[in-house]
C-alpha cells in the first residue's frame, strides 16, 4: 500500500529547505518507494490562510499521514499577536499533542568533514555520535496546575513537574530499543537526588532494564550530564531524559557538532507514525536568500525512512549522498570555511540529489 507523506513547509526558510528535501523524496519514489506526497499549511502560513496556526484541514491530513515532514514555523511578524493561541509555535505543539508524538529522537553527529565547525577540540569531538531520546508530550511543559497568581500580597508563578509510570515506561522502551540497535549503552538523566518525579523515573528505568539484559543502563544527574557533555561527550551513546532536561541537553549536544543546519530530528508515537523536522527554526534573518542549509531537512527524510517507513537501505543512501557532497567541499554559508566552495540552498539540494542518484 502506498504510504502518505504530508509536507508542511511552514514559515521563513521552511519552504526553501523542504523543497530540497522533497526533491530527495521524489528521487526515492523514482527508486521504487511507494509514497504519495501531500502539502499543508501550518504555523504563520496556517494563520494567514485560515486564522489558525493548526488549521483543522491540516490536522486531518496529519492524522491520515504515515509521516510528516515539517520545515519550521514562526517569525517576527507573528510575535506581536495578542492571542498566544494563534502564535505559529502553537501549530507545532498542537501537532505533537494531537498525534501523541511523545518520543523525540535528536541525534548529535559530527561529520568528519565539519570537524572545524565545532567549538571543542578535535580530539574531544571527532567521531561524536550521540542519540538523545527526549520525552516530548509530558513533564513540566504540560503539567497542571500552572499559572501566575496573587498569593499573600505578591504574584507567584508555578508549574507542575509530573510523569506517570506509563509515560516513563513508554519513552524508556523507545530508548532501550534504540540502545539495542546502536552500541548497547543507555544513560538515563534525572535529578533523583532532589525531585520525586525523577526518583520514580529512575525506578522505572531500572525495572525496564531487566527486559534488556543486552543494554548497559547507567544514571546521571542532569547537572553532571551537562558538564560531561562538554568535557567528554564521546562517553555517551544513547541518553534518555524528560521533556525539559532533554530540551536543554539536546541543544547543547547539537552545538558540539557546530552546525545547526545539519541536525535532523524525529518525533514518534506508539504506532510508529512520526513527524520529522530539522532542529533549527525558521531563520527569518536569512529567509528567501538561498542561504539556508537544507541538509538537516534532507537528513530528516533519512530518519523518516529509517524510523517510520522501515527503508533502512534508502536512509543510508541519503546519508551517504550527504557525506559525498561534504567530501566534494560543497558548503552553504553556515558551514563554509576557507578552502570550501560556497553554494546556495538549491545548489546543495541538487548536489545531494545527484549523489543520491549516482548510487544504488
Ligand atoms: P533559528 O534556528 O531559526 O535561527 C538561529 C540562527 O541559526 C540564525 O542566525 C539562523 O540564520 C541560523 N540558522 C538556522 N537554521 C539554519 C539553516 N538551515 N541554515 C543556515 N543557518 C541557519 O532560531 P531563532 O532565530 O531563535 O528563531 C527564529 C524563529 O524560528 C522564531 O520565530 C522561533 O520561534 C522559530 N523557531 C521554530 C522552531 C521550529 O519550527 N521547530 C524551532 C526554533 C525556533
Ligand atoms: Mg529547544
Amino acid at each position: 500500500m502506498s504510504r502518505k507523506i504530508l509536507v508542511l513547509p511552514g514559515d521563513g526558510i521552511g519552504p526553501e529547505i523542504t523543497a530540497e528535501a522533497v526533491k530527495i523524496l521524489n528521487a526515492c519514489r523514482d527508486a521504487g518507494l511507494d509514497i504519495t506526497l501531500e502539502e499543508g499549511l501550518v504555523g504563520g502560513a496556517g494563520f494567514e490562510a485560515f486564522g489558525e496556526p493548526l488549521p483543522a484541514e491540516t490536522l486531518d491530513k496529519a492524522k491520515a499521514a504515515d509521516a510528516i515532514l515539517l520545515g519550521a514555523v514562526g517569525g517576527p511578524q507573528w510575535d506581536k499577536l495578542e492571542d498566544i493561541s494563534k502564535r505559529p509555535e502553537k501549530g507545532l505543539l498542537g501537532l505533537r499533542k494531537n498525534l501523541n508524538l511523545f518520543g523525540n529522537l535528536r541525534p548529535a553527529l559530527l561529520y568528519p568533514q565539519l570537524a572545524e565547525a565545532s567549538s571543542l577540540k578535535p580530539e574531544v569531538v571527532s567521531g561524536l555520535d550521540i542519540m538523545i531520546v527526549r520525552e516530548l508530550t509530558g513533564g513540566i511543559y504540560f503539567g497542571q496546575p500552572r499559572g501566575i497568581e496573587e498569593r499573600e500580597g505578591q504574584r507567584v508563578g508555578f508549574n507542575t513537574y509530573v510523569y506517570s509510570e506509563s509515560e516513563i515506561e513508554r519513552i524508556g522502551r523507545v530508548a532501550f530499543e534504540m540502545a539495542r540497535k546502536r552500541n548497547g549503552r543507555l544513560c538515563s538523566v534525572d535529578k533523583a537526588n532532589v525531585l520525586e518525579v525523577t526518583m520514580l523515573w529512575r525506578e522505572v528505568m531500572e525495572r525496564l532494564a531487566a527486559d534488556y539484559p543486552d543494554v548497559e543502563l547507567s544514571h546521571m544527574y542532569v547537572d553532571n550530564a551537562a558538564m560531561q557533555l562538554v568535557r567528554a561527550p564521546k562517553q555517551f551513546d544513547v541518553i534518555v531524559t524528560g521533556n525539559m532536561f532533554g530540551d536543554i541537553l539536546s541543544d547543547a549536544a547539537a552545538m558540539l557538532t557546530g552546525s545547526i543546519g545539519m541536525l535532523p530530528s524525529a518525533s514518534l508515537n506508539e504506532s510508529g507514525q512520526g513527524m520529522y523536522e530539522p532542529c533549527h527554526g525558521s531563520a527569518p534573518d536569512i529567509a528567501g536568500q538561498g542561504l539556508a542549509n537544507p541538509l538537516a531537512t534532507i537528513l530528516s527524510v533519512a530518519m523518516m525512512l529509517r524510523y517510520t517507513l522501515n527503508e533502512t537501505a534508502l536512509a543510508e543512501r541519503i546519508e551517504r549522498a550527504v557525506g559525498s557532497v561534504l567530501d566534494q567541499g560543497l558548503r552553504t554559508a553556515d558551514i563554509a570555511y576557507e578552502g570550501t566552495r560556497k553554494v546556495t540552498t538549491a545548489e546543495m539540494g541538487d548536489a545531494v540529489l545527484e549523489a543520491f542518484r549516482a548510487q544504488r
